[in-house]
């Protein structure tokens, strides 16, 4: 069989939180009061469809139903955060758990590498549906680096092309909660090491431990919707933010809830956390 017409492998474990995200990304570049566009966002979601069994929708779709709001005033919030950057001097953009995350190809980085972090199922699958959409990336360059950020992240990074001496915008989207305390403040740290003075990091943050109660409820709504919640393991956590500036990090805070009206999109589900972006001291 032709290799371009074989399907796709299928996002595995954790992996298949990023359809989900996707889901709320296509979901949204639909509406005529957008507050983004991701063309590639729909290409994901049918790819997914195609190979993914549909014992897993119930947790995708559960998690749309109760995120849909975060998920979306996030994806603009960092969506600034990497163009802000780029024009503020830094020339690498960093993904960590990139997911489907389709920056590298649809937002203007001319001046900029791209470096996306994940596990080997997770690109096969994006790359695949990416080819299919024909898809171009818009910066210097696009790096996928297949490596696990409990383990060899930073490593495998650094046998790449990446350049720890230039300023780096560093972006943990949805990443961090997918990690113990221990492992998400070993992520920070890593990144610490490899990031030059005026590097930036963006990550969500919400000092209520463990996971959101809301998530927890949606297994009580469809069955097998709590697959996600049951993935979730807390991230940095309480204190987490004030960790973080003390490891070298000037730290500014947005709270989630300002951003709803300031994107014409007021919501009473976003109050409560918190966007962080830290700048390497
Ligand atoms: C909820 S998705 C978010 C994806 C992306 N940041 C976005 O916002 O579109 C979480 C992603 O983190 C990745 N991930 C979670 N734990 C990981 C780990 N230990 N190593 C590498 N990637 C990981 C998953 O594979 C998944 O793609």
């Amino acid at each position: 069989m032709d290799a371009s017409a074989a399907p796709p492998e299928a996002p595995a474990g954790v992996g298949i939180t990023a359809v989900a995200v996707a889901m709320a990304r296509a979901m949204e570049s639909r509406r005529a009061d957008r507050m983004f566009h991701d063309p590639y966002a729909r290409s994901f979601v049918d790819a997914a469809k195609t190979v993914l069994g549909t014992d897993e929708w119930p947790s995708l779709v559960a998690w749309v139903d109760l995120f849909y709001s975060r998920g979306v005033v996030r994806t603009r919030f960092i969506d600034d955060f990497v163009c802000d950057a780029v024009a503020g001097g830094c020339t690498q953009v960093v993904l960590l758990g990139a997911g489907l995350d389709a920056r590298a190809f649809r937002l203007p980085l001319s001046t900029a590498d791209v470096f996306e972090v994940d596990t080997p199922s997770v690109f096969a699958f994006k790359d695949k549906a990416l080819a299919d959409a024909g898809a171009r990336p818009t910066g210097r360059s696009r790096t996928a680096v297949r490596a696990d950020l409990r383990e060899d992240f930073a490593a495998r990074l650094a046998d790449s092309t990446f350049d720890p001496g230039r300023p780096t915008a560093w972006v943990a989207e949805g990443v961090l909660p997918y990690l113990t305390a221990d492992q998400a403040r070993h992520v920070v740290t890593d990144v610490g090491g490899l990031s030059a003075p005026g590097s930036r990091l963006v990550f969500e943050h919400s000092d209520r431990p463990g996971p959101d109660p809301r998530a927890a409820a949606a297994a009580l709504t469809a069955p097998g919707a709590d697959r996600i919640s049951t993935m979730v393991r807390g991230g940095l956590g309480s204190g987490g933010r004030d960790w973080v500036a003390g490891q070298g990090w000037s730290v500014a805070i947005t709270e989630r809830g300002e951003l709803g009206p300031r994107y014409g999109r007021p919501d009473d589900r976003l109050a409560g956390g918190q966007f962080i972006i830290a700048t390497r001291d």
